[in-house]
């Protein structure tokens, strides 16, 4: 096999990540009189260097997701990998030591940095947390500044004084600081206008392949992903329902939902016919609380079978490398 074909190392892997958030109600009580099952039974591996695109509806628990991985917050059960290790329950000075190959890029630069920190102590902060002297700190801010397109002179100024884009490097560039492995990007581009967009995405690319990075790209918008992932996601309600190389599915996606997700996105120079293929997404995501039995989506579904409200489908092949949980397919 040629050298570039050799299938690249994993570096994440999660199995049956699982993650259920009680509902409590009552001002001092605070009885339990619910759960949501934010992240129910998500399991997949992310390949050295490369990213995954993790897309679903507001409230289907990709944040979740990003926020297990990077140990944020604790599972209720399942694993995480990294780079072979289990990091899954990891506490106190291994967690803290770990940390630094895990980072997190927000979506909302502007509450994510700190307004009254100088850009330089906000990128400096996590190498200061790790005893990192004072010269060593300002040089590698100097180096992380410039990689993210960012001069020396920005260094002194505060968060306001910058443009939502520029806010967005800052924010990459704490996210760096630490030299991490794998960075997941929660709607890292998401507040920001079309071409700005692109310019942070391309940012994100260049840095992939300068440090050779991997990353979760967490977006609700297909189109978004479509430019930095090689694999993606679909997630509704806590589970993956479709999976797969990223040209596989947005070719011939398997699952009605994302075959409606991806109709949903605008195409530059399409013709809007109306009703031309298009499907559209029928209805409200239902109450995460109380989600339906058997599949979850069979109550916005156009091609539900009674089969679909009684019996869960677990992700099946596709075709190579593409999987999805839904009775019509297989
Ligand atoms: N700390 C928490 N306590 C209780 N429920 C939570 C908590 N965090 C998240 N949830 C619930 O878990 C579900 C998934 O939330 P999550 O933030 O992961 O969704 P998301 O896909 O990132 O949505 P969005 O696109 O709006 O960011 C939602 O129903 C949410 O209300
Ligand atoms: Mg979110």
């Amino acid at each position: 096999m040629p050298h570039d074909l050799a299938p690249a190392p994993e570096i994440l892997r999660v199995e049956n990540l699982t993650k259920h958030f009680p509902i409590r109600r009552g001002a001092v009580l605070q009885r339990v009189t619910g759960t949501v099952k934010a992240v129910d039974g998500v399991s997949f591996s992310v390949p050295a260097g490369r990213t995954l695109g993790l897309v679903g509806e507001s409230g289907c628990g990709k944040s979740t997701i990003g926020r297990l991985l990077v140990r944020l917050i604790d599972v209720t059960s399942g694993s995480i990998h990294l780079d072979g290790a289990d990091i899954t329950h990891l506490k106190g000075e291994e967690l803290f030591r770990r940390r630094q190959d895990l980072q997190f890029v927000f979506q909302d630069p502007m509450s994510s940095l700190n307004p009254r920190m100088r850009v330089e102590d906000i990128v400096a902060e996590p190498l200061l947390v790790r005893g990192t002297d004072g010269v060593a700190c300002r040089t590698r801010v100097a180096e992380l500044l410039d990689l993210v397109g960012l001069s020396r002179g920005h260094a002194r100024r505060f968060p306001h004084e910058f443009s939502g884009g520029q806010r967005q490097r800052i924010g990459i560039a704490r996210a760096l600081a630490t030299n991490p492995r794998f960075i997941v990007c929660d709607e890292a581009v998401s507040a920001l206008d079309v071409s700005v967009q692109a310019q942070i995405l391309n940012l994100l690319k260049r840095l992939q392949v300068d440090l050779g990075l991997s990353y979760l790209f967490v977006a609700h918008d297909l189109s978004v992903v479509k430019h930095v992932s090689q694999e993606v996601a679909v997630m509704y309600l806590g589970r993956i329902i479709e999976i797969g190389d990223r040209r596989r599915i947005y070719a011939s996606p398997a699952h009605p939902y994302t075959q409606a997700l991806l109709s949903a996105v605008p195409r530059v120079g399409a013709v809007s016919r109306k009703g031309a293929g298009r499907q559209v997404l029928a209805g409200e995501l239902p109450d995460p609380i109380n989600p339906p039995g058997g599949c979850a989506f069979h109550t916005r579904c156009a091609h539900a079978m009674p089969r679909c409200s009684v019996e869960r489908p677990e992700l099946e092949h596709v075709s190579k490398g593409h999987h999805a949980a839904c009775h019509l397919v297989g």
